[in-house]
């Protein structure tokens, strides 16, 4: 252990320890102090496997913390294997670490490669079957107001006559970048008709952010657990991925995200600042505001990916980040694939002071839109019958998920953690460890099931014991025993674990 400079008095629940303290353990980010006090804590012998631990909030007010950083220190036991959560009960110790085991916890995770195209191709293949869909992220077809849709396109096609079956020239429609604009701006966005370029889906406009900005080899921040798409983006860009620790409630963690920019120099922070896939959580205004700061103050470009955003809210969505951004720091990605037309492929990107980069390589690259399409987004946006379907959309996808959760809680594996998410439609599910993703996902798939495996959330497909299950879906019958096969499947899994477990300690 490094050098002891002070020691201070400590309690967990009605416990008092003496821990002595080490100089890099004061300068640590809170939630990192806070997670190595508790560790020697628990290494000193004060609580013994079975005792309960100090709940986050009690964690939280004892420490002057918010409460997110509180769980963040939790969850660094549980990660370690030192403390589990048990439902509704909080979390207790499962295991007591020496001292000499302590991790050192001064240096965050660093930069790692990613690795996931394999894994990807593998479960994608299935994607051609028709399979329940818990596992893609889109809203049930027949959610999307096809009649809307249909009608846009014939008048398209009536004005623009011949011209519809043309290219579409970078940066696309004026229409349409000044009704996208004109909606952006009533949630704060600064941005104008000619700051929009548009793309095909928000897919390229992340590909066209990063290549902007970034170099083959660099290092990007992004979330922990991340959105497969972009992991997949930074793999084909030879990126290395940064994983800053986000809550599943208020999103991105600040204070490790800081840290991690002074230690790793990253050439971009890439994150979903509202509704964040898989978490579903989204960060509170004030934070936004930090985090523009944090990265305009480091000199580092925010990439903010906002296609789940519309979704938010009774009336008005809640601002994006780039509603903050005074310096064009900040380059936003959309589009209208989780809400109005995932196959029309219209994306935009608003990148600020890169404009001119992103335009020049929209042209050099994949530079043709579609004008029929373009033309019928337009005249939806412009109509009102947009707002009007995501008034509907919105409660429709409340009821999905209401639905899932109620039979998540009632038939998954005792250990199982699910928590509501404010907003869209992703579940991001903890199952008991042990219990194997990718597993479910194949028995899941013979019987017709589509789910998405933790390990596509991560750079090298790690976290195993997570699910993400999409809960756009008109709850049917048929939609709510797949849930609960899947439950039934975990729960086999969870037995097999268990039973696996109990060998292995009889042979020893
Ligand atoms: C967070 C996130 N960003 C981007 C995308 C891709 O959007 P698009 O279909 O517009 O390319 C998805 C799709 O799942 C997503 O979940």
């Amino acid at each position: 252990m490094a050098q002891s400079i002070g020691c201070i008095v400590r309690f967990i629940e009605n416990q008092t320890v003496q821990i002595a303290m080490s100089a890099p353990f004061l300068t640590a980010p809170h939630y990192r102090r806070i997670a190595e006090m508790l560790r020697l804590t628990l290494a000193s012998g004060a609580l013994r496997p079975g005792d309960r631990m100090i709940s986050a909030r009690k964690l939280a007010e004892r420490e002057q913390v918010s409460l997110p950083t509180a769980l963040e220190a939790l969850r660094c036991l549980e990660a370690e294997g030192l403390i589990v959560a048990r439902p509704r009960s909080g979390y207790f110790v499962s295991r007591i670490a020496t001292q000499q085991e302590a991790p050192p916890s001064h240096a965050l995770p660093g930069p790692v490669p990613v690795t996931l195209s394999a894994v990807a191709r593998s479960l994608f293949s299935s994607a051609e079957t028709r399979l329940v869909p818990l596992g893609a992220a889109l809203p049930d077809p027949t959610w999307l107001p096809g009649t809307t849709l249909q009608r846009a396109l014939h008048a398209a096609g009536r004005r623009l006559d011949a011209h519809g079956q043309s290219y579409s020239l970078p940066p696309g429609r004026a229409d349409l970048r000044h009704n996208i604009a004109a909606r952006a701006a009533r949630w704060g966005a600064r941005f104008a008709a000619d700051d929009v370029i548009i793309t095909a889906g928000a897919t390229q406009a992340l590909r066209l952010a990063l290549h902007a900005v970034c170099q083959p080899g660099d290092v990007v921040a992004i979330e922990q657990p991340a959105y497969f798409g972009t992991l997949l983006l930074l793999e084909d860009l030879g990126l290395k991925a940064l994983q800053i620790p986000t809550d599943p409630t208020e999103g991105l963690l600040l204070e490790p995200l800081a840290d991690a920019v002074q230690r790793h120099r990253p050439a971009a922070v890439l994150a979903s600042p509202t509704v964040q896939n898989p978490l579903g959580a989204s960060m509170p205004v004030a934070k936004k505001q930090a985090l523009v700061a944090l990265a305009e103050r480091a000199g580092i470009p925010l990439i903010e990916d906002d296609v789940y955003g519309d979704l938010v809210g009774e009336g008005q969505r809640p601002p994006a980040c780039k509603a903050f951004d005074q310096s064009g720091n900040v380059i936003y990605c959309s589009s209208l694939s989780k809400t109005l037309a995932p196959g029309w492929r219209i994306g935009w990107i608003a990148a600020g002071r890169y404009h001119t980069k992103v335009l020049q390589a929209r042209m050099a690259g994949e530079w043709a839109g579609a004008p029929l399409l373009e033309a019928a987004t337009s005249e939806i946006l412009a109509s009102g019958d947009y707002e009007r379907h995501l008034r509907r959309l919105k409660s429709r996808v409340a009821k999905g998920v209401k639905a899932v959760i109620a039979r998540v809680e009632a038939g998954f594996p005792p250990g199982t953690r699910v928590a509501a998410p404010a907003a869209g439609f992703l579940l991001w599910v903890a199952l008991p460890l042990g219990v194997n993703a990718l597993e479910v996902h194949r028995r899941a798939l013979a019987l017709g099931i589509g789910v998405s495996p933790g390990p596509l959330f991560s750079p090298g497909a790690e976290l195993q014991n997570y699910l993400r299950l999409n809960c756009a879906n008109e709850p049917t019958p048929q939609l709510l025993s797949a849930v609960d096969r899947i439950g039934e499947i975990c729960r086999e899994l969870a037995g097999e674990g268990s039973r696996l477990t109990k060998k292995k300690l009889s042979i020893n």
